[in-house]
């Protein structure tokens, strides 16, 4: 979904909603529940990289980065996590709890989790491999690469 907002520079421009989730299908049986996730089915690409953050200990937060050219979704396969994605202009965030729930990113967007479960698993799928090229690790330069593309 596109809405209006209004951006410091350049007036009111049609911007993409940040917050956009995936349900999966959950193959429930009596034994309980299965998701099968495939490239370019459920997860819109095909799927280079997958990496997942255990263990993250209490208070610590992590993301705090964008990347010029990554598509990835999220998954929280056991406990919980919040995410803070921010485009520039707004924040939108969302409280991840579900193994059937992906968070798709894309875009330039600065990505933040706070509040890890202790039981968190956060699974993440990239359409690329790892490159810290992609990186943009200060909030100012994301500003400045935002402000760039409006
Ligand atoms: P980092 O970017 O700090 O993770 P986060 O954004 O979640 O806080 O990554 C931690 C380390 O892992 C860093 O040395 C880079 C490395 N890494 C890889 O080697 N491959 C990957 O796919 C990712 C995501 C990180």
């Amino acid at each position: 979904m596109s809405k209006m907002v209004l951006t410091k520079e350049k007036g009111w421009v049609f911007r993409m909603e940040l917050i956009n989730t995936i349900s999966f299908k959950s193959l429930g049986d009596e034994r309980g529940s299965l998701v099968a996730l495939e490239g370019n089915n459920f997860i819109p690409f095909d799927i280079k990289r997958v990496y997942y953050i255990f263990g993250t200990k209490e208070g610590v937060k992590r993301g705090f980065h964008a990347h010029k050219n990554l598509r990835q979704v999220a998954i929280c396969v056991a406990g919980s996590c919040r995410f803070i994605l921010d485009d520039g202009t707004k924040k939108e965030e969302i409280v991840l709890n579900s193994p059937a729930t992906g968070l798709l990113i894309e875009g330039i967007v600065w990505r933040e989790m706070h509040d890890f479960s202790s039981d968190c698993v956060l699974m993440v799928l990239a359409d690329k491999y790892y490159d810290e090229s992609d990186y943009i690790r200060k909030y100012d330069d994301f500003l400045g690469v935002v402000n760039e593309k409006l």
